[in-house]
């Protein structure tokens, strides 16, 4: 009772506190907002948003603040929805110092002259806005942090730009149009800069000289532009600096032996250029290096041995380079930090170093296309986390022990051993091998001139997605049980022995029937699962989705047998389906007029026979297409998108005839018009014609408005032409 009589007397001090900041602020606002900023305010905003702006003092707006004059400061509206262009009025806000208009959807030029008068802007955001045109200069020497990334401003950078900017610590440019030389003399101006990105731009020629003089760099991005000429000698200099980051330029020259300098940093990216010479012998004294991404270059040499003293090395990429040695020779015991690690297509000799089997921490490996020996060593089971593991196009022995060894891990994702073992027998293993790679998603043991058959264990891998045992000279029959792998949508056979039929229960392959049954290569693999490299280095495309693999089943030249089943028309996702260069008869079934996402079909050189299914027309999104080489009858069905094919696709079938061959139907043998009446394709021409003029308009509209899905699909086609015919080299 009395502790509760005493609490009034006690708020008595804070009450008063409390009337005395009332007051204060009610005299405070009584001055208002400055009438100007007040007006600009409003010109400048009040038609591009739905702010609550009710109140006639502008200093209550949401996201304003005044000084005790009741001039703006500040003018946070980030992620507001404002559309429309940043008006000039906007450069009356005399006092502004904190400018923050990013994420929302801005548009048009900055006017030359709309900072000019911002002198006392400290901070300015307007990144993630869709502003074009060139940089504006910006005067204000109070400057200390510019972000303009990801817009679409373009030209080159004013020379008087943030000259006197002698605060800045932070610049952010990335992500725009902007061409012409980085600006790299801000350090002229300000000793203070820690971060500058420049990445993601059109910017070229050299990296000129003067971060040397950023003495406080931390943060030097540049990469995907067009820069070219060797690393500026001045980086050197920027001791501070701990991220170096210019991935995708043109960049040459070999990498200094005084970067060893640089002792903090921690994150060196230079991929995909074309920097020579060998690593720096003692780069091992950068001892807080994480990231080491060199992949993509011409580096060559042997690794130095200090490589292996960077101990706080998280990712270690130095592939597609021209770099040699024998491997285990190279002491990788120290790396415990280590989490991938990709060496693939160098020329590196030995056996898999055993010292690497101690990176407990080792997620992903990649030693593919490289000169290794000799056989997988059973203590590899002690890289606990591998989930990753791709030693195509190597010399490795003893695929038998492999598998075994293998077998043990439990939470491999990825095996991809293609181009090994060559012409031994590939082990069947034990049917009791059920519970083992409970995890393994792909598994590639392609190009092996393996014997043997398609092995037991296979049919308990029930993520098993994808699967290449292409180019090998397996026997027997494609079994049945493949049928039953539920997410599997990615079948390579192609160029192995295989003989019997086709196996009808193929069609129940759950992930090629429907979206909902299994989630289609979802999530992303540490490494690729795929490289492409065109042109000698000019384009080099990886792939670390497993969505990027087409939904495909490639049975080419083996020597099945048999009719095509026709359930294989419950398989409406398959995407490419190769049969040809088998010995399949009977006719192409109606069915496969059902396959509706069909980009691929190649049916040549079996021995098919009947006419060709006027209801294939119904697959709209084919591409490439081959009947060749069978004995196929009757009229091509006119009308259709089928005659659009060039000729070589119908060529080889002496009983076909009608465009696009050059021979004409005769009017009396009409076996497969005949054929197709049956069918219930009774008028077949009209009708045809005008499915086709129907399919024509809506090809047409859904390119207005669903332009980029369908071009995705005729580039991933563009791409998947290619893959079939290299695919092994590359794969992994
Ligand atoms: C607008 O702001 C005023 C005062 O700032 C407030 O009282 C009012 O509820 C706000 N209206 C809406 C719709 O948010
Ligand atoms: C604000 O700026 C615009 C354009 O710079 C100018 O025309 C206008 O007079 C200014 N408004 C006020 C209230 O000063
Ligand atoms: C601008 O606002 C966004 C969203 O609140 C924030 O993430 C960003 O850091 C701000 N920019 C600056 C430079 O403070
Ligand atoms: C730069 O920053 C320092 C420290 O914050 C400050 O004292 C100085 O006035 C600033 N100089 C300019 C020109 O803004
Ligand atoms: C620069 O901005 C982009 C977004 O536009 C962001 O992804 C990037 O991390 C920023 N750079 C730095 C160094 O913070
Ligand atoms: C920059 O973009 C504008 C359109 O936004 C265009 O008119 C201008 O020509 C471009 N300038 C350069 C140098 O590309
Ligand atoms: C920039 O660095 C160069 C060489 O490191 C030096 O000679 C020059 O004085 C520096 N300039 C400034 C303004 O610090
Ligand atoms: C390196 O980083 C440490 C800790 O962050 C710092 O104390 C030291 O000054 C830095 N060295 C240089 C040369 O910047
Ligand atoms: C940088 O490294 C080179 C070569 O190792 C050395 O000669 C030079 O003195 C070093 N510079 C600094 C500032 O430590
Ligand atoms: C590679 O190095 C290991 C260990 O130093 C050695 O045993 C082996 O003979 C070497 N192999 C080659 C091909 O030089
Ligand atoms: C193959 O590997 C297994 C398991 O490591 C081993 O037992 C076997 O001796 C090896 N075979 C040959 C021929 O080296
Ligand atoms: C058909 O394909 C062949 C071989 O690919 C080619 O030489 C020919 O020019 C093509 N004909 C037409 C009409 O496109």
């Amino acid at each position: 009772m009395r502790t509760m009589a005493l609490q009034p007397n006690h708020l008595v001090p804070y009450g008063i506190l409390l009337f005395i900041c009332f007051i204060s602020s009610v005299i405070s606002t009584n001055h208002g907002c400055n009438k100007m900023d007040h007006d600009s305010l409003r010109s400048s905003f009040d038609m591009l948003s739905r702010l609550n702006w009710s109140s006639s003092d502008c200093c209550h707006w949401e996201g304003i603040t005044c000084d005790e004059d009741g001039r703006v400061t500040s003018l946070l509206l980030p992620s507001k929805g404002i559309q429309g262009g940043i008006s000039p009025s906007l450069g009356n806000l005399t006092h502004l110092s904190h400018l923050n208009l990013s994420q929302n959807q801005l548009s048009g030029p900055l006017g030359t002259g709309l900072f000019s008068s911002l002198s006392h802007l400290e901070v300015l955001d307007l990144s993630y806005n869709q502003l074009s045109g060139e940089l504006a200069s910006i005067p204000s020497i109070y400057i200390r942090v510019v972000d303009l990334s990801s817009n679409l401003f373009n030209g080159t950078t004013p020379s008087s730009f943030l000259k006197h900017a002698s605060n800045l610590s932070s610049l952010n440019v990335s992500n725009n149009l902007i061409s012409g030389q980085i600006p790299s003399t801000i350090c002229l101006s300000s000793s203070l800069v820690k971060i500058l990105d420049f990445s993601k731009n059109e910017f070229n020629g050299m990296i000129p000289l003067g971060l040397g003089n950023c003495s406080k760099l931390e943060v030097f991005r540049a990469g995907f532009n067009s820069l070219s000429g060797t690393l500026p000698s001045d980086l050197y200099n920027a001791l501070t600096i701990q991220e170096i980051s210019l991935p995708s330029n043109k960049l040459f020259g070999s990498i200094s032996d005084n970067i060893v300098n640089l002792t903090n940093l921690t994150i060196l990216e230079i991929y995909f250029n074309q920097l020579s010479g060998t690593l720096p012998s003692h780069i091992g004294k950068l001892s807080k290096l994480k990231l080491m991404l060199l992949h993509f270059n011409n580096l060559q040499g042997f690794l130095p041995p200090s490589l292996m003293s960077c101990t706080n090395l998280v990712e270690l990429n130095l592939g597609f380079n021209r770099l040699e040695g024998n491997l285990s020779a190279l002491d990788f015991s120290k790396l415990g930090q280590l989490a991938k690690l990709d060496f693939a297509s160098n020329h590196f000799t030995g056996v898999l170093p055993i010292s690497l089997y101690s990176c407990k921490s080792l997620g992903a490996l990649r030693l593919s296309s490289n000169d290794l020996e000799g056989q997988i060593q059973p203590e590899i089971l002690s890289l606990e986390s591998l989930s990753f593991l791709s030693l195509s196009w190597n010399r490795l022995t003893n695929v038998t022990g492999a598998m075994k060894i293998l077998m043990g891990f439990k939470s491999l994702g990825v095996i991809i051993i293609s181009r090994n073992f060559l012409g031994e027998e590939l082990p069947d293993g034990d049917a009791n091998t059920g519970s083992v790679f409970k995890n393994l998603r792909v598994f590639g043991i392609a190009d092996c001139q393996l014997t043997g058959q398609i092995p037991r264990w296979l049919s308990n891998l029930k993520k098993l997605e994808a699967l290449d045992l292409s180019s090998n000279r397996l026997t027997g029959s494609i079994p049945g049980w493949l049928g039953n792998l539920p997410s599997l949508f990615f079948i390579s056979l192609n160029n192995n022995s295989f003989s019997g039929e086709l196996p009808k229960e193929l069609s129940r392959l759950q992930a090629l029937q429907s979206q909902k049954a299994a989630p289609h290569g979802h999530g992303y693999f540490e490494l690729p699962i795929y490289t492409q490299r065109t042109n000698a280095s000019i384009t080099v495309l990886q792939y670390n989705y497993l969505s990027n693999l087409p939904r495909a089943i490639y049975l080419r030249n083996n020597s099945l047998s048999g009719r095509i089943p026709i359930e294989i028309g419950h398989l409406q996702l398959l995407h490419e389906f190769d049969l040809s260069v088998n010995n399949l008869v009977g006719d192409i079934p109606n069915q496969m007029s059902n396959l509706i996402n069909l980009e691929r079909l190649d049916l040549s050189r079996n021995h098919l026979s009947g006419g060709i299914p006027a209801s294939l027309s119904n697959l709209h999104f084919l591409a490439s297409f081959s009947v060749a080489y069978n004995n196929l009858q009757g009229q091509i069905p006119s009308g259709t998108q089928i005659q659009g094919f060039n000729a070589t696709a119908f060529e080889g079938n002496p009983g076909l005839c009608g465009s696009p061959l050059p021979n004409h139907c005769q009017q009396a043998n009409g076996s497969s018009i005949t054929k197709n009446t049956e069918d219930g394709h009774d008028n077949g021409h009209e009708i045809q014609w005008l499915h086709f003029s129907v399919a024509f308009g809506f090809i047409i509209g859904f390119w207005g408005v669903c332009g980029p899905l369908v071009l995705s699909r005729s580039l991933r086609f563009a791409y998947f032409q290619f893959l079939s015919s290299v695919k092994s080299r590359f794969f992994g």
